[in-house]
């Protein structure tokens, strides 16, 4: 059991900055990465299809025996978090909760933004966390519904997305938010320009960090860790073209990705 991989997925290469810090802080894990490309943007979509991709997901990575689903998927888990949980027996870490209590930590005024994709946004999901936790901070919330095109086009630091940050980030500025979460696994691809935007006196919380512990501390209490000398394999699923997933997709794990297959995404149930 130990030696099985660690699944995770996300709509397209977002989640790969969550694989990222995983593989950094237990990079003698094996894993097993799904973009699914072919459908992305998830975030745009309706509760409804995002459920049911979700569940295809979750059960195209169960049918490579994996010991744990990492949703590294905001909208993902904004969407289908309750009912994972309610039809998975394995352990499933997503990226809200680590996120919103990282952000809880950081502020010193109380007033936090939230930024993600017009499902996670329209779901309070961070809200609800981040209220849950800490009652009297304000959240204040916004969709930025451009920034996957820009993050998946490459286009992280030039004048199109300074220009598109201005626009999404200038009513944030206005509330005087100290902390600003990147509640989208893309995003931490324009953390350069949100911070330019922002200011360095803002800070910027990308969860990928926290996920990465909350995998690492429910690998070490369910005595889940791989064995001593466990050679790690890091496997690679698209639902669309293996080259372009190769090519983007190693700008976003920063490090290249040779072994990318494809997937019929589209034959996995989605029962829940
Ligand atoms: N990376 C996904 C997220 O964290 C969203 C991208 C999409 O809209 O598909 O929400």
């Amino acid at each position: 059991m130990n030696d099985k991989p660690i699944g995770i997925f996300d709509s397209g290469l977002g989640g790969l900055t969550v694989l990222k810090e995983i593989m950094a802080m237990l990079g003698e894990e094996s894993t097993v990465y799904f973009g699914d490309n072919g459908r992305t943007p998830y975030g745009t979509k309706s509760q409804e299809v995002v459920i049911k991709y979700t569940f295809q997901d979750i059960n195209f990575l169960l049918s490579k025996d994996v010991k744990m689903i990492v949703i590294g998927c905001n909208t993902a888990s904004a969407c289908s978090l309750d009912k994972v949980r309610d039809h998975i027996n394995i352990p499933v870490i997503e990226v809200v909760e680590p996120g919103a209590a990282k952000a809880v930590s950081c502020t010193k005024n109380g007033k936090i933004g939230v930024i993600g994709t017009s499902a996670t946004v329209e779901s309070c999901v961070y809200e609800k966390a981040i209220i849950n936790k800490a009652p009297d901070i304000q959240v204040f919330q916004k969709a930025c519904p451009m920034f996957v095109p820009l993050a998946e086009e490459g286009w992280w630091e030039n004048d199109i997305a300074e220009s598109i940050c201005r626009k999404y980030l200038e009513p944030l500025k206005e509330q005087n938010i100290d902390t600003l979460v990147l509640g989208c696994t893309h995003y931490p691809l324009l953390k350069n320009t949100i911070r330019k935007v922002m200011g360095p006196e803002v800070t910027l919380v990308n969860s990928g960090v926290e996920v990465a512990k909350a995998v690492k501390a429910t690998l070490e209490e369910l005595d889940l860790k791989c064995t001593a000398g466990h050679a790690a394999v890091n496997e690679f699923y698209t639902s669309d073209s293996v080259e372009k997933f190769e090519l983007l997709g190693g700008t976003f794990l920063e490090r290249e990705i040779h072994n990318a297959q494809k997937t019929d995404i589209e034959q996995y149930e989605s029962n829940y």
